[in-house]
C-alpha cells in the first residue's frame, strides 16, 4: 500500500482534473440510477394508463430527504406521463453519456500525465546511476521497467482508474435505489456480498505476486532480445541461432506459463460473483411472487429493484476485476520505485564547489581499488602518482594490470576506496562532478557513436558549437576527407554505433569529438589498439594535434606511441613497479625493457612486411 500513496503522489499536480472527473463519474453513477427509477414508471404509470397524470415520485433521497419528482427534471409543457418519461430517458442517457465522455478524458489526461512524469523521473534516476549500476543492471531489464512496467501502471490509473470511479458511484446511486425500494429484501440480498469480497480480496495478494513475476519474466524476455540483436554479429559467427532461439523459447514459456497462471487466479472472480447472483435472483423471485400476490409490492417496484440488483452485480464484478489490475500495478510500482529509491553511488556532495579551472596537478595520493562487485582483493595498491599540468603521463603494462581503472578514477566513473584523488589539491569528491568531467576529455578503445548524423556526433555534449566548429575539429581530427566522401557529407547518418564506419573512422571522430569538447585534460585510454596500421597512422596525427597543450594520460599498448612521454608509469598487477622517461626505462631490466624488447622483436618478425611500403612512402 505504501506503492499506492507514492503513486497517487505523482498525480497530486493533477487533482483539478481527477476532482471534475470525479464529480462527473458521480453523474454516470446518478443516471444509472435514474434510469432504473424511470423502469419504475413505465411499469407502474405509462403501462397502466387508467392512472392519473399525478406527481411521479422517482426517490426519495436518503440523508439530505429529498424527494426527486419525474416532473422536476422534464421540460414544463410536457404533461402526458409517457411523453415525459420519453423525454426523461433521452435526456438521462445524453446526460450520462456527456458525463461518461468528459470524465474518461480528464482522467486520461491527469493518469498519462502522472505517468508521463514517472516514467522522466526513473529514467532520470536511471541516468544518473554510477558505472556500478550498469555493470549489475542489464540494458533489457532496464528497458523493461521503463517500458512495460510504466505500462501497467499507465494501463490502471489511465483506464482502470476512470472505470473504478464510474462503477464505484453507479454502486452507490444503486445501493440508494435498492434500499429505498424495499431496505428489507435490500439488506437479505446483499448479504451474499461478503462470499463474494472476501475470497476476491484474498485472491489478490496471489495475483499480484504473480503478475510481478510475470514482469520479471517480460524483462528477461527483453533482455535475451536486447542482447542477441546487438550481438547479432557474435550470433552469426559462431552459428549460435539455435542456441539463442532455445534461450528466447524456455524464457518465452516461462512467460506463458505465469501469464495462464494468472488469468487462472484472476478469471476466478466474475463467474463466482455471478453464480452467487443467479442463487439470490432465484431467492427473490419465489418472495416478490408472494409480496405482489398479497398487494404489497408493485410489479414496478420489483422489476425496477431486480434490475438495479442486476446492475448492482455488474460493478461489483468490474470492481473486483479492476482490483486485480491495480494489484498488477502495484507490483510493477514496486519494481519502479526500486529503481528511484537507490541511492547513488556517486554524486555531489551537498557542500561540492565548482571547479573553475584545472591549473596544477591531478595526483593520486595512495589510492587502492577494488571493484564493488568483486570484494575479495584489491585491483589498486597504493598508488602515487602526481600529472602536472602540461605533462604527458603514460600507463603501461600488461593486460588486466589496472590501467583503464586507474584512468577511470579521475573522472569519478569509480571513487577510490581508500586514498584519494585529488585535482590541484582538491579531492575529487569534493568538487561538482559536472564540473569536474568537463574538464576531462576521453578518447577510449572503443567508442560509442549515436545513432545520428555525422556532424551531430561530433557536437554530441557541446550541442550550440557552430558548423564551422564541428569541421574545424573533424578536419583537426583527419576526419574531415572520409566525411566529405560519404553520401550526405556531414548530414550522413552513420547507423547505429557508428556501424557505417571502419575503426579507424569512428576513432577519428571520437577525437573531433574530443577536440570539440576541448577539455584541459586528456584521457587517451587505448584509442588506437584496435587499429590496422594505416589508420593507426592517421588516428596517431590526430592524437597529436589533440594532446597539444594539453594535459594528457594516455594509455597505450604499442610503446613506440609514448617514447616522448614526460613520464612513464609502469603497473603490474595494481602496483606501480617503475617510474621514469623512456631512457630511463629502457635499460633498467624490468617490466618496460621486457615490453619494449617483446615488442621490438614482433614488430621486426611479424609487422616487417606490412610496415614495408609505409617506410617506402614516407621516405
Ligand atoms: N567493472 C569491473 N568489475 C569488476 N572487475 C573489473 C571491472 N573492470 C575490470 N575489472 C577487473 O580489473 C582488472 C583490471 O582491469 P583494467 O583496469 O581494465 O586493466 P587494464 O586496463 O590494465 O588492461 C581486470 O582483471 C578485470 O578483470
Ligand atoms: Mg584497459
Amino acid at each position: 500500500m505504501k506503492e499506492l500513496g507514492r503513486l497517487l503522489r505523482f498525480a497530486r499536480p493533477y487533482w483539478a482534473a481527477l476532482l471534475a472527473s470525479t464529480v462527473l463519474m458521480a453523474g454516470v453513477g446518478a443516471g444509472q440510477a435514474l434510469v432504473v427509477l424511470l423502469v419504475r414508471s413505465v411499469f407502474d404509470r405509462v403501462l397502466q394508463p387508467d392512472t392519473p397524470d399525478a406527481l411521479v415520485l422517482l426517490v426519495n433521497i436518503p440523508v439530505i430527504h429529498k424527494a426527486l419528482y419525474l416532473q422536476q427534471i422534464v421540460p414544463s409543457f410536457l404533461h402526458n406521463v409517457w411523453t415525459m418519461v420519453a423525454a426523461a430517458i433521452v435526456e438521462v442517457y445524453l446526460f450520462k453519456g456527456l458525463c461518461d465522455y468528459l470524465g474518461n478524458f480528464l482522467i486520461s489526461y491527469a493518469g498519462f500525465s502522472a505517468v508521463t512524469d514517472l516514467r522522466q523521473r526513473v529514467f532520470d534516476c536511471v541516468l544518473h546511476q554510477d558505472a556500478h549500476f550498469f555493470e549489475t543492471n542489464s540494458t533489457g531489464r532496464l528497458m523493461s521497467a521503463i517500458l512495460n512496467d510504466i505500462d501497467k501502471i499507465q494501463e490502471a490509473v489511465s483506464h482502470m482508474l476512470a472505470d473504478w470511479l464510474r462503477q464505484v458511484f453507479t454502486l452507490i446511486a444503486l445501493l440508494i435505489v435498492v434500499i429505498q425500494t424495499d431496505w428489507k429484501l435490500a439488506i437479505v440480498s446483499l448479504t451474499v456480498l461478503p462470499f463474494v469480497l472476501v475470497p476476491t480480496a484474498r485472491l489478490g495478494k496471489r495475483i499480484r505476486r504473480t503478475s510481478r513475476k510475470a514482469q520479471d519474466n517480460t524483462a528477461e524476455l527483453n533482455e535475451i532480445l536486447q542482447e542477441t540483436i546487438s550481438g547479432q554479429q557474435v550470433v552469426k559467427t559462431f552459428g549460435t541461432e539455435e542456441f539463442e532461439s532455445n534461450r528466447f523459447l524456455v524464457a518465452a514459456r516461462r512467460l506463458k506459463n505465469t501469464s495462464l497462471k494468472y488469468v487462472a487466479q484472476q478469471a476466478v472472480a466474475s463467474p463466482v460473483i455471478e453464480f452467487f447472483g443467479a442463487l439470490t435472483i432465484v431467492g427473490l423471485l419465489t418472495y416478490a411472487r408472494s409480496q405482489i400476490k398479497i398487494g404489497a409490492m408493485t410489479t414496478g417496484e420489483f422489476t425496477s429493484f431486480v434490475i438495479a440488483l442486476l446492475m448492482l452485480y455488474e460493478p461489483v464484478k468490474r470492481l473486483t476485476g479492476i482490483h486485480n489490475i491495480f494489484e498488477q500495478a502495484l507490483g510493477a510500482s514496486q519494481k519502479v520505485f526500486e529503481y528511484l529509491d537507490r541511492e547513488r553511488g556517486i554524486q555531489d556532495k551537498p557542500s561540492a564547489h565548482r571547479l573553475h579551472r584545472f591549473q596544477h596537478s591531478i595526483s593520486f595520493e595512495n589510492v587502492s581499488f577494488r571493484y564493488p562487485g568483486a570484494p575479495d582483493g584489491f585491483l589498486l595498491h597504493d598508488i602515487q602518482l602526481e600529472v602536472k599540468a602540461g605533462e604527458v603521463v603514460a600507463l603501461v603494462g600488461p593486460s588486466g594490470a589496472g590501467k583503464t581503472t586507474l584512468a577511470n578514477l579521475a573522472p569519478r566513473f569509480y571513487d577510490a576506496t581508500s586514498g584519494a584523488v585529488k585535482i590541484d589539491g582538491r579531492d575529487v569528491r569534493d568538487v561538482k562532478l559536472a564540473s569536474l568531467r568537463e574538464k576531462i576529455g576521453i578518447v577510449a578503445q572503443d567508442t560509442f557513436l549515436f545513432n545520428d548524423t555525422v556532424a551531430n556526433n561530433i557536437r554530441y555534449g557541446r550541442a550550440n558549437a557552430s558548423d564551422e566548429e564541428v569541421r574545424e575539429a573533424a578536419r583537426s581530427a583527419l576526419a574531415e576527407e572520409f566525411i566529405l566522401a560519404m553520401p550526405q557529407g556531414y548530414d550522413t547518418l552513420i547507423g547505429e554505433r557508428g556501424t557505417k564506419l571502419s575503426g579507424g573512422q569512428r576513432q577519428r571522430i571520437a577525437i573531433a569529438r574530443a577536440l570539440l569538447k576541448n577539455a584541459p585534460i586528456l584521457i587517451l585510454d587505448e584509442a588506437t589498439s584496435q587499429l590496422d596500421t594505416e589508420s593507426e597512422l592517421l588516428v596517431q596525427k590526430a592524437l597529436q594535434k589533440l594532446m597539444e597543450k594539453r594535459t594528457v594520460i594516455v594509455i597505450a599498448h604499442r610503446l613506440s606511441t609514448i617514447r616522448r612521454a614526460d613520464k612513464i608509469v609502469v603497473l603490474d598487477r595494481g602496483r606501480i613497479s617503475e617510474t621514469g622517461t623512456h631512457a630511463d626505462l629502457i635499460s633498467q631490466g624490468g617490466i618496460y625493457q621486457r615490453l619494449h624488447d617483446m615488442q621490438y622483436l614482433t614488430l621486426t618478425a611479424g609487422a616487417a612486411p606490412e610496415s614495408l611500403p609505409e617506410k617506402s612512402t614516407a621516405g
